[in-house]
């Protein structure tokens, strides 16, 4: 077990699947308290389990984050949790509606919105305050590789992404000279709990890349752990391709 974490609080939104998971096992094992969250108590709960086995520490903070409150309690919840503080965000939980513009309903834009952009937009005004006062934190946005491209049937999807890698440039500018850093990674297809149903079709999409296939959980958990750590201790409003190359060329 590295000691990269150690003493550290770390909130994952989104931890009971796929990426978040992922991440909340690779910090945990670095040694962090991860607050494991999600809505299904069921798979939360096995987190917390897996990373206990590992002989780490982890709460479960079940959310639903589609809203302002949401995100405004789960901040207070996990600071509470927390002893006081969270030291590394990861706004990992994202929503991806797909399918033509025209078909694209009311619903499924306003979604894509909130998760995507708004719940970590006051996740971060409520958090980051904390880590400048106290002169140190990391906070991690998850994007998408097409947040960089044009993809039919991923506009929505696509753009909200698109504006929280903006926000993490902003984000930076506004809490780095307090000692904030603020990065993001942006993924290439990854097979995960949550995108099972279409492997093929993200194997078909990963077949443009270099690297010539879909990511596992654990390579975006990687880039997403060094970006969390004091080994980026100079990186700050970095989004970073996870890609196998699919945006350099
Ligand atoms: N997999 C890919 O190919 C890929 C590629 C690029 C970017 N990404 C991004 O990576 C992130 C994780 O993707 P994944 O494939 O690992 O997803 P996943 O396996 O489907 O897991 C999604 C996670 O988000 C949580 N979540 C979703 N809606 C939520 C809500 N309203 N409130 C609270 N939690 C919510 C889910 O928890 P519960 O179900 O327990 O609520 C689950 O833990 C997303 O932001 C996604 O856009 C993924």
């Amino acid at each position: 077990m590295s000691a990269r974490f150690d003493g550290t609080i770390a909130l994952i939104t989104g931890a009971t699947s796929g990426i978040g998971k992922a991440t909340a096992l690779s910090l945990a094992a670095g040694g962090a308290h991860v607050l494991v969250v999600g809505r299904d108590p069921a798979r939360g709960e096995a987190v917390v389990a897996a990373i206990r086995d590992g002989g780490g520490t982890a709460h479960y903070l079940p959310a639903d984050l589609r809203t302002a409150d949401s995100a405004r309690l789960l901040a207070r919840q996990a600071v509470q949790t927390g002893g006081g503080r969270v030291d590394i965000l990861v706004n990992n939980a994202g929503i991806a509606p797909v399918g033509p513009t025209a078909d694209m309903t009311e619903a499924e834009i306003d979604i894509a919105l909130a998760v995507n952009v708004k719940v970590p937009f006051v996740l971060v005004g409520e958090i980051a305050p904390g880590m400048a006062e106290r002169g140190k934190g990391a906070i991690v946005n998850v994007g998408t590789m097409v947040a960089e491209f044009g993809l039919a049937g991923m506009a929505i999807y696509g753009a909200s992404k698109a504006a929280l890698n903006l926000l993490t440039k902003a984000w930076a500018a506004e809490f780095g000279p307090r000692g904030v850093r603020v990065n993001s990674v942006n993924p290439g297809p990854t097979h995960t709990e949550g995108t099972a149903r279409i492997s093929a079709m993200q194997d078909q999409l990963a077949a443009h890349a270099p690297a010539g296939r879909a990511a596992s959980a654990g390579e975006i958990a990687s880039a997403i752990a060094y970006l969390a750590s004091d080994d980026a201790s100079y990186v700050n409003g970095a989004v970073v391709p996870v890609d196998g190359g699919r945006t350099a060329s």
